[in-house]
């Protein structure tokens, strides 16, 4: 299997693991497929292609802006392709309403985009000045900037510690409460860079908690975890889920949910007799994640961090 187009994006995102992605998603004629971040369409477009000529896909995204871009680069697939604004916890929903009762196979590339990167008005940044956005739903309840500004001081550290990581969190929490009010994006990585620990060629000290901070705006790991549950219930016996994670705490929530899904007890290991009545879902198809050649990483740095890991819904489940 060898999808051409999708590799190459006009919108100027490429899409991560490419082939790896359509390899693992076992795609045939006919199937009915749910691509639930689907960005500018990169991966959809392999999706839809390899999966001529009758498969259908569902592709979701919390992203009204990104939905215009797949929906232009998807258009050649006809109505062979429905494009919701949704959050991929809704994916149950959005495929009944379209009558699909389970799918052959669910992608996740979870993050964001290039173009959400790239564009300084979405505030994901430090590279530009923006506003103190961060949000993949323009409608969604809060941005940046209340967590930047008003957060209380032990709040803001702890989210800087948990969710970026940084062993300077306090510090940083600090440097920022002082410095309110922040405005910017770029007054904001300032302020973190004074601070911050992180010395490595070729990663800004702001890292961290940029990502801590959309990792809140966005809920994304509480996402993750719903998310992963419904694909599980939706997916036939023998559908295929694949997940692209781009930083340790989203890979932790993935493997230790196919981990858990994979067993049919899950009690604790103290416990001496099974009372869980759990049954395994999943069989796992990645013992370790799927990472880029080097070659791949030269052509996208973005793809230096991604990690795919896949499963197979069990047809006993
Ligand atoms: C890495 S990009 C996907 C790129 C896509 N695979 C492609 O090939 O163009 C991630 C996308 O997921 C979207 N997103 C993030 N959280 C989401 C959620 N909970 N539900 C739906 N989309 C989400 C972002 O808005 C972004 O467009």
């Amino acid at each position: 299997m060898n999808a051409s187009s999708g590799a190459v994006s006009a919108s100027g995102h490429t899409p991560v693991l490419y082939q790896n992605v359509l390899t693992a998603l076992n795609l045939h004629a006919g199937g009915h497929y749910i691509d639930g971040t689907v960005g500018a369409g990169g991966h959809a477009a392999g999706i839809l292609e390899c999966s001529s000529p009758d498969g259908r896909l569902l592709g979701l995204d919390r992203d009204p802006n990104a939905l215009e871009l797949a929906e232009f680069r998807l258009e050649p697939f006809g109505d062979r392709v429905s494009l919701r604004h949704a959050s991929y916890t809704a994916m149950h929903d959005e495929a009944s309403a379209l009558g699909w009762d389970r799918v052959d196979a669910i992608l996740l590339d979870l993050g964001l985009s290039s173009m959400q990167l790239e564009d300084p008005k979405r505030g994901f940044s430090f590279r530009f000045d923006g506003p103190l956005d961060m949000r993949f739903d323009p409608d969604g309840d809060f941005m940046a900037d209340e967590l930047v500004n008003h957060m209380p001081l032990e709040e803001l550290a702890d989210v800087i510690k948990r969710y970026g990581e940084d062993p300077r969190a306090r510090a940083i929490a600090e440097a920022i409460v002082q410095a309110r009010p922040l405005k910017t994006t770029s007054q904001l990585a300032e302020v973190i860079a004074s601070k911050a620990a992180t010395k490595r060629k070729g990663i800004h000290p702001a890292t961290r908690t940029f990502q801590a901070l959309r990792i809140v705006v966005n809920d994304e790991l509480e996402t993750l975890k719903a998310g992963l549950e419904t694909a599980v219930r939706l997916l036939s016996p023998g559908g295929r889920l694949a997940v692209i994670s781009f930083h340790s705490l989203e890979d932790r929530i993935v493997k230790r949910f196919f981990r858990r899904e994979s067993r049919d007890c899950i009690c604790p290991p103290e416990q001496l007799i099974c009372c869980c009545e759990h049954a395994a879902t999943l069989r796992v198809l990645t013992k370790k994640p799927i990472r880029p050649e080097s070659d791949e990483i030269s052509h996208n740095p973005r793809a230096r961090s991604a990690r795919l890991r896949v499963a197979e819904r069990l047809t006993t489940a």
